[in-house]
């Protein structure tokens, strides 16, 4: 990567971690309302959604390691990965503590889930950092539509405290969205034709990571036909509004003319981080 890109990088990582410095730090401890939760309803279908969300948040690691194994010696994109760690590593720890402060998991369920997800590996789905910067931003959208379906179910079941996490992670999820989107965009300036390349071939091959790692996934899956996600939303919700974010449409995408393989890219039910 040459040297301006790497600086307009740094750049747009300064604004990101300003804005969340200033405006976006929240406390697992003191600013999820745990005092409401005698008050708050729980649920049984949307508890196995947080503990398999709270499971796919937990390859934190895996996911680390495949980004910082791409950033090299990119300082803008090395320090958004340690910072983005930081904010990743609280939506697993608040869905845990929900899921054991609200009695609906033990502490010894909660360390064999954690003992099973994490003895099973996530590999990165790409091997080029620009395929991966895209694969970034339909990710973190895509996470953060499933959470907020499952903030609204929260809020319409009366599990207020659990709304209020999906809200507080959620915020985080679309700051990791723009962040990755305005990285694409710099991509596109820097080598137009390459990027829409790579944007086409995300599109056609994405899939939300640890879908088939996650223990017990298939037998999740039921339940997480509840996060709402079909390929029509995801179309919506995700690949239009991803290619709006960045000046684009479908027919700068270079390829088949039809439109992105949305049947396969993401199966009814798949998870989010
Ligand atoms: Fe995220
Ligand atoms: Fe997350």
């Amino acid at each position: 990567m040459n040297r301006a890109l790497r600086e307009a990088f740094h750049r747009e990582y300064m604004t990101f971690f300003e804005q969340a410095e200033r405006t976006r730090r929240w406390n697992v401890f003191t600013d999820i309302p745990w005092d409401d939760l005698p008050a708050s309803a729980t649920d049984e279908q949307l508890s196995q959604c947080a503990e398999t969300f709270c499971g796919v948040e937990m390859f934190l690691p895996d996911y680390l390691k495949a980004h910082l194994d791409l950033v090299g010696g990119n300082y803008g994109q090395a320090w958004f990965a340690a910072n983005w760690g930081y904010e990743e590593a609280k939506h697993s720890l608040a869905l845990r503590e929900y899921l054991h402060r609200s009695g609906q998991r033990t502490e010894t369920q909660l360390f064999d889930y954690a003992d099973q997800v994490l003895s099973r590996t996530w590999h990165r789905p790409y091997d080029e950092g620009r395929q991966m910067v895209i694969y970034g931003a339909i990710q973190e959208l895509t996470t953060f539509v499933i959470y907020h379906k499952q903030r609204r179910l929260a809020a319409g079941a009366g599990a207020h405290v659990l709304a209020e996490i999906y809200r507080l992670i959620g915020r985080d999820e679309m700051a990791h969205t723009r962040f990755y989107q305005r990285m694409t965009g710099l991509h596109l300036d820097a080598d137009r034709d390459g990027t829409l390349r790579d944007l086409a071939h995300v599109l056609r091959t994405f899939r939300m990571p640890a879908e088939d790692v996650l223990p017990d996934y298939e037998a999740r899956v039921a339940v997480m036909r509840t996060a709402g996600i079909d390929a029509g939303v995801f179309l919506r919700e995700v690949v239009l509004p991803s290619l709006g974010a960045l000046g684009l449409t479908r027919h700068d995408l270079p390829g088949p003319r039809e439109r992105p393989a949305v049947d396969t890219l993401i199966r009814p039910g798949s998870a989010a981080t």
